[in-house]
């Protein structure tokens, strides 16, 4: 693979080509990399930038010279495939690397049969900014791809540059000795890599598992892969639901996912003016968080209320769902129906759940009032791994009439952050506000790999 690197300092890159894999790559002939300064495309007494246009500070390097610097490399090496970097770019991740050594630089389809070791004839040409960026007029002129090495931002695309070459190279056949090691990692699977201990078996009163050292092969894997679902369920719980999880890995990763539990309040909630009160009953309500509770499997789903009448209307309507007439005219309404606990207030939840699990459950509150959230409290939607790894029961309160009164709130462990749009409307019924909590929380929500 031919790679041109268009930069401001080579030099930046000379230790980076002489050691370790790379150098590997460059001494077996598997990559040519070549420099192009960009200021070898301007005459002595010409500057490769110029102050941005309009108003503000900082300068930026100028069209024409990016674009003398990617004709003369095509010119040496032919059409290449063309990577700038900034901040504001896709982000740089395994599946795009993957993606683009697969579909875009084909290096699988170019290992020679003999040798195993990829012939690739691409080329690509790595264009690295500094100052200000690049004119955006080049971008969409020139770019296939634009890519970001995270949410911050550094002095040049060098170092982006060289990051982007280490995770590319390591995928370029006969660049990393086993393809093993390339292929069982972290970001390859729903689960990151496993752990791995090293010699000594003990250290610092530390000893490697015994599981490791047992010799049962397919033990250790199943242990393994455990442990590598229970690292990603709880430090990155946001990799896995985008991941795209087969079946399989859903099933591995229950294990490390604590039993969650939602109750639909209809007492101690505010009612008119601040009242703390009941409210009524809803059919809606009944059937619709009963289905998104069989959808992001919820073990129960208790409605609480402690007015006799109330329990009645309740205890009818759930009579003809678990009947067999009820049974026959919709199946799964049937089975989401037989999530529901009517219960007759918060501490006979508690109790139920603790009967069942053997531990008390963590309790996380929804409210939508904002002033809420002055609460210190509160916990957002990307925080699941905190609360997992305590590996105790979760029940999530959901409120009536205009929400779960103070008392609740402060009694709970966590308040979660409010589902906002971006309006000031803020009246979502609970229902629709229960079925956007559950899958933010729990929901799997896979990105298309290479925009990761
Ligand atoms: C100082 S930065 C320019 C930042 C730009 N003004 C902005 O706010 O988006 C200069 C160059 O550094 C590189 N760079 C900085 N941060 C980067 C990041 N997170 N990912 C990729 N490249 C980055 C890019 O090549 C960028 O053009």
């Amino acid at each position: 693979m031919k790679i041109s690197i268009i930069t401001v300092f080579p030099q930046i890159y000379d230790s980076f080509l002489k050691v370790s894999l790379v150098a590997r790559a460059i001494e077996k002939k598997l990559i040519k990399v070549k420099f192009i300064r960009f200021s070898d495309m301007i005459e002595s007494t010409q500057r490769i930038d110029e102050p941005t246009c309009g108003p503000g500070a900082g300068m930026i390097i100028k069209p024409d010279v990016i674009q003398k610097a990617i004709e003369k490399s095509e010119k040496e090496w032919g059409k290449a495939f063309k990577i700038f970097f900034s901040p504001q770019g896709k982000k740089l991740s395994q599946p795009m690397l993957k993606h683009l050594a697969k579909n875009i630089l084909k290096f699988e389809d170019k290992v020679s049969s003999k040798s195993n070791i990829s012939e690739s004839d691409s080329h690509i040409i790595l264009v690295c900014s500094r100052y200000e960026g690049i004119d955006d007029r080049v971008l969409k002129y020139y770019a296939d791809l634009v890519i970001s090495i995270g949410d911050y931002v550094v002095m040049g695309g060098d170092i982006p540059a060289q990051i982007f070459l280490e995770g590319l190279l390591r995928l370029l056949p006969g660049v990393v000795g086993k393809k093993e090691s390339v292929e069982q990692e972290s970001f390859s699977s729903a689960f990151f890599d496993y752990p791995q201990y090293g010699l000594p078996v003990e250290w610092k009163e530390m000893k490697v598992p015994e599981m490791i050292l047992s010799g049962n092969h397919a033990q250790i894997e199943k242990w393994r892969k455990d442990q590598a679902a229970k690292k990603t369920i709880e430090n990155r719980f946001d990799w896995f639901i985008s991941s795209k999880p087969t079946s399989q890995e859903i099933d591995i990763a229950k294990k490390f996912i604590p039993n969650h539990y939602v109750a639909l309040m209809h007492t101690q909630v505010l009612v008119q003016d601040g009242v703390v009160g009941n409210s009524s009953i809803a059919s809606l309500d009944i059937h619709d968080i009963a289905r998104s509770c069989a959808t992001y499997d919820v073990k129960n789903y208790f409605i609480v209320t402690p007015l006799k009448d109330q329990q009645n209307i309740l205890n009818s309507f759930l009579q003809f769902w678990r009947s067999d007439e009820g049974k026959e005219y919709n199946l799964s309404r049937y089975q989401a129906i037989e999530k529901v606990v009517p219960s007759l207030s918060l501490s006979v939840v508690m109790d139920y759940i603790k009967k069942k699990e053997d531990a008390d459950p963590i309790i996380i509150s929804t409210s939508a009032r904002f002033k809420d959230f002055e609460n210190k409290k509160w916990i957002d939607f990307f925080s699941q791994g905190r609360i997992f790894k305590k590996n105790r029961p979760v029940l999530i309160l959901f409120g009536t009439g205009q929400g779960l009164c103070d008392q609740i709130i402060e009694k709970s462990d966590f308040l979660l952050q409010p589902v906002i749009g971006l309006t000031n409307y803020n009246h979502l019924s609970v229902r629709s506000a229960a079925s956007i909590v559950l899958d933010r929380w729990l929901g799997v929500n896979f990105k298309s790999f290479f925009y990761r």
